[in-house]
């Protein structure tokens, strides 16, 4: 059987995108695309995360002072909160003074995003992502869940209160 020229090019042209598809999603779930996750603030068990057995301050999270005008803020996402951030929890700062946000996932990915700052990760599960800013100005900044993540992911949020 005689097969169409046009017919061989568009078969050619449709194996060569699905051989690239592949090749992407394999790319992206392996070695090098991996890498490109920012683990900067280490990788940690979710599960532990979930069951409150990590051995580290990610069990009873919250804001620790570590010196002079430093503070690290531990925060656990989850579905549908920021522990500590979410409901009448907020995230307490003096104003001026150098704050780490140490950000974990008990479930599933989430945002973190304070707004009217650039103070904006991702937050994956088996990750922490780790952000560095200076409130100079006293006041509630509110916080955001910005990736979707389930069906309540419209109410994630909370707040931030930089005291003077
Ligand atoms: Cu958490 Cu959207």
């Amino acid at each position: 059987m005689q097969v169409h020229r046009f017919e061989k090019v568009w078969l050619g042209a449709a194996i060569l995108l699905i051989v690239g598809f592949i090749a992407t999603i394999a790319y992206g779930s392996v070695g090098v695309g991996v890498g490109m996750v920012d683990d900067s603030g280490g990788q940690i068990s979710a599960e532990e995360v979930q069951n409150g057995n990590t051995d580290t301050p990610f069990d009873d999270p919250g804001v620790v002072k570590t010196g002079d005008d430093k503070y690290t803020v531990y925060v656990v996402a989850r579905q549908f909160q920021f522990v500590p951030g979410s409901g009448d929890n907020p995230i307490q700062v003096p104003a001026g003074a150098n704050v780490t946000f140490r950000v974990t996932s008990a479930d599933v990915v989430h945002g973190f995003s304070v707004v009217e700052t650039n103070i904006n990760t991702m937050v994956i599960p088996g990750q922490v992502s780790e952000v560095s800013a200076r409130f100079n100005e006293p006041g509630t900044y509110g916080l955001i869940c910005h990736e979707y993540c389930g069906a309540a992911h419209h109410t994630m949020g909370g707040s931030v209160e930089v005291v003077p």
